[in-house]
């Protein structure tokens, strides 16, 4: 059985002695090839921070994270930035753009840091900003563009690298439903159609039946569906 992602037996603790808080308390979680895990719980349960473990953005108090079965827990800094560059899609829950790049500049920065900007990378760029009816936004900064499309730029640049792993933070909070639901199903897609994996955290439970799997967290632990019905 082949995983891209594994999370084994994952604790973070946040500060210490009486301040200390618990936010993960001993959880696991196995991502397949091929397999979107949608990520549900209330607000401050732990969701952004499983997100930033499982992308090697921030490392767990104790357990292992193995990426397309590569253990990262004992790798430089240096290792981590190229497995994250090279491995990993992230849409975080701020679209965190950068507020002096163009659109399309933002996009570029990701095959520019890699070394590999080339005519193939600009194609993939605008491609992926007429796929997001991002086309005639291009050429604006950020703070011209409405919150959803902020997002939308923020979707675009994930896929810039053709990620094997995308984390999404509520990556459909400030769309409209029906365009929320083509981002999702766009996810959905690419991990179908090209065998990645996927966790998405949501709130939104219109879009948990384009999921293959719906993960709740609460009090620490992670729950496997069954309550998915009675959302
Ligand atoms: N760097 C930090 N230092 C201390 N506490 C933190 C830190 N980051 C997060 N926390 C705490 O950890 C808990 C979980 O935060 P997290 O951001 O993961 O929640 P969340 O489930 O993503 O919530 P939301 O749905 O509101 O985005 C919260 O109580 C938060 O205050
Ligand atoms: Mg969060």
């Amino acid at each position: 059985m082949e995983y891209k992602l594994v999370l084994d037996n994952i604790s973070k603790v946040f500060g210490d002695g009486d301040t200390s808080v618990k936010v993960l308390d001993h959880v696991s979680l196995h991502v397949k090839a091929g397999e979107f895990v949608a990520l549900v719980g209330p607000s401050g349960s732990g969701k952004s921070t499983f997100l930033s473990i499982a992308g090697a953005l921030l490392s767990p108090s104790s357990g292992r994270i193995i990426l397309g079965g590569e253990e990262i827990n004992d790798l430089s800094p240096k290792q981590m930035n190229r497995i994250r560059m090279e491995k990993i899609g992230f849409i975080f829950q701020s679209s965190n753009l950068i507020p002096y790049l163009t659109v399309r500049d933002q996009l570029l920065l990701i095959p520019e840091l890699a070394g590999t900007l080339n005519e193939k990378a600009e194609k993939r760029a605008d491609d992926l900003l007429k796929r997001l009816g991002l086309a005639h936004r291009k050429n604006n900064y950020p703070e011209s563009l409405s919150g959803g499309e902020r997002q939308r730029v923020a979707i675009a640049r994930a896929w810039m690298n053709d990620p094997e792993i995308i984390l999404a933070d509520e990556p459909t909070a400030s769309l409209d439903s029906e365009r929320g639901r083509a981002v999702v199903q766009m996810l959905a897609d690419e991990v179908k159609l090209r065998d990645k994996a996927a966790i998405m955290v949501t709130h939104d439970r219109r879009m948990l039946d384009l999921c293959d799997r719906v993960v709740f967290i609460e009090d620490g632990k992670l729950l496997e569906q069954t309550k998915r019905m009675s959302l």
